[in-house]
């Protein structure tokens, strides 16, 4: 499985926080936006990433993630010129892709809880499969609407009257002919090649797998400064409550087996004395104590 990580966009919303430095790479309480995404992707065993982003970011993304051996991972860095949808990323992504199937991610979207998309990595074999999760606010965001047997019937894209509660979170699966379906289609009346029309166009093909993440699941979307807000106070809650970090790839690398305890150890060294090299190193400690 191949990862994308789209994290471009004009970030108007978010004005003037982005005026010098992207919406993901904004601090979402400990870390940068786009830590969070790159988690989630390397809890799965994705270990191939493609980073997009627009020309003016993405040399800050490189400065920022490097190559991904810190986070055993690989990475490829390619440009947005401009906004034209989220689903352009698989023609700007395409020959990364490669022949494989891929997922993508949205770089303001924030994961937390289960293993729910580990799964379905794993079991993913052909089609699409993309989430539901039930929200206040569905006409925010693509909404899937479901019949009496919890099957898929339809998905609209910020509908005035959404025909249910749950939103399509930004993370998608696709099999490989989510490049050539994008291929096929034409720009929306606001110029952008639409994830939803992808989605659309898996289901008229009944292609489409729609799983309903659970209620013990957070789903957090950063997009504009409330909820960037409230998904830092979030991840404050549950790491002061815990002590754990969220959204923390070295971590996730070590214990997906993408880092060795000893490259991790290495990783840690380059790391200036601060909070977040300290609870890298009782997870080491934790680790060795554990070995013996
Ligand atoms: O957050 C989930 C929602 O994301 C889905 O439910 C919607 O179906 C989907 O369209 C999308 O809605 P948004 O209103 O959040 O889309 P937005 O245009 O804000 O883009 C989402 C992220 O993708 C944002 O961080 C910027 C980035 N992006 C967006 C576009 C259109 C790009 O990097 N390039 C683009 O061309």
């Amino acid at each position: 499985m191949k990862g994308i990580i789209l994290a471009g966009g004009a970030g108007s919303r978010l004005y003037p926080l982005t005026l010098v430095a992207s919406k993901q790479l904004q601090p979402v309480y400990d870390k940068p936006m786009v830590y969070y995404p790159l988690t989630t992707l390397i809890e799965g065993g994705v270990r191939e990433i493609c980073l997009i982003s627009t020309p003016h970011d993405l040399p800050r993304f490189k400065q920022l993630l490097g190559d991904g051996s810190r986070f055993g991972v690989k990475f490829d860095y390619r440009e947005q010129a401009k906004p034209e949808g989220i689903a352009q990323a698989f023609l700007i992504a395409e020959s990364f892709i490669a022949r494989d199937p891929v997922t993508l991610i949205l770089g303001d979207n924030i994961f937390y809880g289960g293993d729910t998309f580990q799964r379905a990595f794993d079991e993913f074999k052909s089609g699409a499969t993309i989430f539901g999760y039930h929200v206040l606010d569905p006409e925010r965001y693509g909404v899937v609407e479901f019949d009496a047997e919890g099957v898929a019937v339809s998905i609209e894209e910020k509908p005035k009257q959404p025909k249910s509660s749950y939103a399509v979170p930004g993370l998608y699966i696709y099999d490989n002919q989510v490049v050539e379906i994008t291929k096929s289609m034409k720009p929306s009346a606001r110029g952008e090649l639409e994830i939803t029309s992808v989605n659309v166009e898996y289901l008229r093909r009944k292609e489409l797998h729609v799983v309903r993440l659970n209620r013990g699941f957070a789903w957090l979307d950063a997009g504009t400064s409330s909820s960037l807000h409230e998904a830092s106070a979030y991840v404050q809650t549950i790491e002061k409550r815990a002590g754990i970090k969220i959204g923390c790839p070295e971590e996730a690398a070590f214990h997906r087996g993408q880092l060795s305890l000893d490259n991790l150890e290495s990783v840690v060294t380059s790391i200036p004395n601060c909070e977040y090299r300290q609870y890298l190193q009782n997870v080491i400690s934790e680790a060795r104590r554990l070995a013996k």
